[in-house]
Order: C-alpha cells, then structure tokens, then sequence
C-alpha cells in the first residue's frame, strides 16, 4: 500500500462555476488499486472501533463508505438527498451557498446501541458533514468519527466538525 492517491485526483478548474477548483475522484476510482487502496486506508483507521454502521453521504460518498462498510463487515446507511428514501425519514436542513438543502436517513435505523462512522468524498465547508453528525445524533446513534478521502483545509470544515466533537480523518489535503 503505497501509492500516491494524491496524484489520482484530477483537477478541473472552473467547475461547476468560475473560480472553482473542482477534487474530481473519478480518476482516483478508475484506478482499480487506488480505488482499492483508498477504501482499505479508511477502513484500516477505523479497524476495532466498535462501529456498527458507515454512513455514506450521497452521492459521492456511497462510492467509498459502502467499500468501507464491507471492508470493517458493519452494514451501511444511506444518507440521501431529500425525497429519495421511500420510508419514514428524519431529516437535516444544511446551508448552501445559495439557499439551503436537506439530507435524510431512515427514521427506524439507527438508535442509541449504534456506533456510526461517517463516510464522504470530499469536507470543504463542512455544512454537509455537520448536517449528517446531527441528523446520526438525533436519531440516538453515538457520531464522533467522520473519514474522507479529500480535505479543502482552507475551507475550514474538518475544523467545523472537531468543534462538534467529531475525530475527522482525510487521506490527502488540498490546500
Ligand atoms: C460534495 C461532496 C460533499 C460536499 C462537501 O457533494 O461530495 O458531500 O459537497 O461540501 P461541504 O463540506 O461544503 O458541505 P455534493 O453536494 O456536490 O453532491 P454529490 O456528491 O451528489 O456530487
Ligand atoms: N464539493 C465542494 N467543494 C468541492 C470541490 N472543490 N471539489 C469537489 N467537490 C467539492
């Protein structure tokens, strides 16, 4: 295991608007072992932690947490856009840069026996990962790890999240 996933990660610059610079992880995941890899190093700093759920967060996020998920042999838990989950749901509005928007998990799948690793592509702001530790929390379920491939430092979000109490994990940094 010693490839350099950083240099998997395509840059697109402008996308989706001027002034972004876009992480794109399809060229880190048609790398069948950098795909591999980066889901083993997530899954190995969370190996004996006592987890009893991943919770990917649409969409990019289920590409990796539901490889984490088979890798620690815990089930996996969507966290998905408003609207798409067919049975009674909880959910969390968080902001955007215009507006804001709603992520939702299942209401009945998660309770206060359950130990919950969050899983994503990419921190930047953060408002995406917080939105899910409250949504996993108000459920019941203990949320004091979240794993992503990507931290955007600069964007402040991973410092966000270890302000709610939440150890956060990244495997490569864009500064
Ligand atoms: C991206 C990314 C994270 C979120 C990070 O998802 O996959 O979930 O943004 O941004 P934040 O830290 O500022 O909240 P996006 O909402 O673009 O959805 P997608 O995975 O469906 O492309
Ligand atoms: N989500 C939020 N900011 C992003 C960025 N710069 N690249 C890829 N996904 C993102």
């Amino acid at each position: 295991m010693s490839l350099d996933l950083k240099s998997l990660v395509r840059t697109i610059p402008d996308y989706p608007k001027p002034g972004i610079l876009f992480r794109d992880i399809t060229t880190l995941i048609e790398h069948p072992d950098g795909f591999k890899e980066s889901v083993e190093r997530l899954a190995e700093a969370h190996r004996g932690m006592g987890f009893t759920h991943v919770a990917g967060i649409e969409a990019r996020g289920f590409i990796f947490g539901a490889g984490v998920a088979i890798a620690l042999g815990v089930g996996f838990v969507p966290v998905r856009k408003r609207g798409k989950l067919p049975g009674h749901t909880i959910g969390q509005n968080y902001a955007l840069e215009y507006g804001v928007d709603t992520i939702e998990i299942h209401a009945d799948v998660l309770s206060n026996v359950h130990k919950v690793l969050i899983v994503d592509d990419l921190i930047a702001t953060g408002g995406t990962a917080i939105a899910a530790v409250s949504l996993i929390r108000r459920a019941g379920a203990v949320c004091d790890h979240a794993a992503f491939v990507i931290d955007l430092p600069d964007l402040g979000g991973a410092d966000k999240l270890r302000a709610e109490k939440v150890n956060v994990a990244s495997l490569m940094a864009f500064e």
